[in-house]
This record gives C-alpha cells, structure tokens and sequence, in this order.
C-alpha cells in the first residue's frame, strides 16, 4: 500500500469512527452470493445475539449489531390479522406467558395420542401478541419484553447490518390462506430495500423448505440472494446441489452433516456453504464456542454461520 492509499485509508476509518458508523463492518452486497475461499466469513446472529438476549426480540437484534454481526438472522411467523412477526415457534408457549394470559385460547391437539393443548400464533392478532412477555422466559430481567413485527426489526436493523430472514411454516400458512412469500417480498420492496445502491442493509431468504424458495425466486429471480437449508442428517448430495443452484445462492447444512468435502464440491458447483447453529449453551468438544466456529470457518471452510454469540465469532486475517 502506497502513502496515498495509506492516507485514504485512515481518513475513511476516522470518519466512520467519527460518525459512530460500522460501515466498513458491513456484509458486501456480493457476500455469499458466489463463494470465496479465503475471503471474509460471515457472521449471521443467530434470532439475534439469543445466548444472552431473548430470541427473535429487539433487545437480541441491537446487540447482535454491537456484537459485530454481518446479518441478523429472523425467523418469521404471522399473526391473525395478517401481519409477519419475528419468532422461531408457531407455538408460544416456550417462549411467553400465553397460557397465562391467554388461558381460554388454545387449541386443542393430539401429540402421541394424549390431547394437548396449543397456542397458535396464527390465532393472535399483533394487539393480543404485543399484551405478552417474551423476555421471562431467558431471564427475568427481560421481562415485559415483546415479540417485533418484522417491520420493527427493519426499522432497528436498516443501515446497521444484513437481514437474514427464514420462511418458517409456510406451507401451513398457505393453508391458512396467506402468501408468505409475497409478503415477504412485498415487505422488503416497501421499504425500498430491493434497492441494489442499498450496501447497508443486504437481505437474503432463507428457508428449509425449496417450495417456498422457488416462489421467491419466481417472485424475485435473483433480486436477493436466498438460502437452502436442510435438516439435520439431511447432508446435501451432488444431485441436490445441483437442483438448488437452480434457485438459490447457498446451502445450510446443519454443522454436522459439514465436511471439507462438502464444503469444495459447493464452492465448486458456485454455492456458498452457511452452516448452523453454534451455542456457548451446547457442550462442545472443541472447547469453546470460538473453537468449534474456527474448526467449521478456517479448517472446513465454511463460508458463513449462524451464532447464538456473536461475540465469539473469530475473525482471522482479512476475515
Ligand atoms: O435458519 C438457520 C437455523 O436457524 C436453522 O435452525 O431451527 O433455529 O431455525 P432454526
Ligand atoms: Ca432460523
């Protein structure tokens, strides 16, 4: 580097760290969309910073942010009036005071035999959602804390790092009459963020379900990137890499279904390979959170993961 670039280089660091600004933390647009091998990897927070904030709420996102995510990831669901909120369950009970609240409107189900009973998310309006506490239930600090409408989470995360979000259910919801992916894309072209000048905020789709990313690929081609994940134990064959080069950008094997192997023959068929999830709450053989996502990032060669600690993500030279 010459003294110009040298100069250059250092006044642009000092005027974004004058600005408060994290740009040059900021995913490129072209993350992930072809791999590259050596270059930067990326760091998608797992429902948000979730190890240490509630999943899928506005406290996990912003710290996720100041964490140093590249993306934060949403899982999403819809409520009664027709609105997609952020939240991994369609059932709520694991993560709010519903039964509480709510205690007359469940549904009833057969699990194994035995009747159950249910709190569908789909059965709440946003007013009665917004009424909950989806932050007890980590640690009673959060309480009173409440589930975001996805609108929300743009509003918080725009032009402060990547949006990762995941069609969950959406075939169930096609039954109940919603069009999740034209939702989805409706969402993110109201608030102008199919605009490729946008380098703050880079989206990309994810879903385990190929139906679903091929509506939003015949919705949107290649406007935003999208991912294929597969379940656990579900490690993707030549065949099916080749079926979702076809739609997507990248795979998401889960981490143990990831090899070396794997990871050259996607880079080679042109897809990126994002695994997940990686927990400081799961025991690990490596040691460390830290140590598990080096082994999966430097020595597999993964492009790209899904962390409930963003703070551990090791980021090595020119990483
Ligand atoms: O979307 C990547 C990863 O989050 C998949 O697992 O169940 O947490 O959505 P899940
Ligand atoms: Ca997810």
């Amino acid at each position: 580097m010459n003294r110009r670039e040298f100069l250059a280089l250092m006044s642009s660091a000092a005027l974004a760290a004058a600005m408060g600004c994290r740009s040059q933390q900021h995913p490129p647009r072209d993350a992930l969309i072809t791999p590259k091998p050596g270059g930067r990897k990326i760091l998608i927070a797992h429902r948000g910073a979730s190890a240490y904030a509630p999943e899928n709420t506005l406290p996990a996102y912003d710290l996720a942010i100041k964490q140093g995510a590249d993306y934060v990831e949403q899982d999403l669901q819809i409520s009664k009036d027709g609105v997609l909120m952020c939240g991994h369950d369609v059932e709520l009970t694991r993560v709010s005071n519903i039964a509480d609240v709510f205690p007359d409107r469940f549904t009833e189900a057969k699990v194994k035999g035995k009747t159950v009973r249910k709190w569908w998310i789909y059965n709440f309006t946003v007013a009665e959602l917004k009424q909950l506490d989806f932050g007890s239930h980590l640690d009673p600090k959060f309480k009173g804390t409440q589930i975001p409408t996805w609108q929300e989470a743009i509003d918080l995360i725009r032009g402060r790092a990547g949006l990762f979000p995941e069609t969950k259910g959406p075939e169930l919801y096609g039954k109940l009459g919603f069009n999740m992916e034209q939702m989805v894309v409706d969402v993110l072209n109201r608030n102008g963020l199919n605009d490729k000048s946008n380098h703050a905020t880079p989206v990309f789709i994810q879903s385990f379900s190929r139906p679903s990313l091929e509506r939003v690929n015949a919705l949107i081609g290649s406007r935003w990137p999208k991912l294929q994940l597969a379940l656990v134990g579900k490690p993707f064959t030549d065949e099916m890499m080749d079926e979702t080069k076809q739609y997507a950008t990248a795979i998401g094997p889960a981490k143990n279904d990831v090899t070396a192997a794997l990871v050259q023959k996607a880079h080679a068929k042109g897809l990126s390979v994002v695994t997940w999830t990686f927990s400081s709450r799961e025991p690990s053989q490596y040691g460390s959170v830290a140590n598990e996502m080096r082994h999966y990032l430097y020595d597999l060669g993964a492009d790209a993961l899904f962390t409930n600690n963003p703070d551990q993500f090791p980021r090595e030279a020119n990483s």
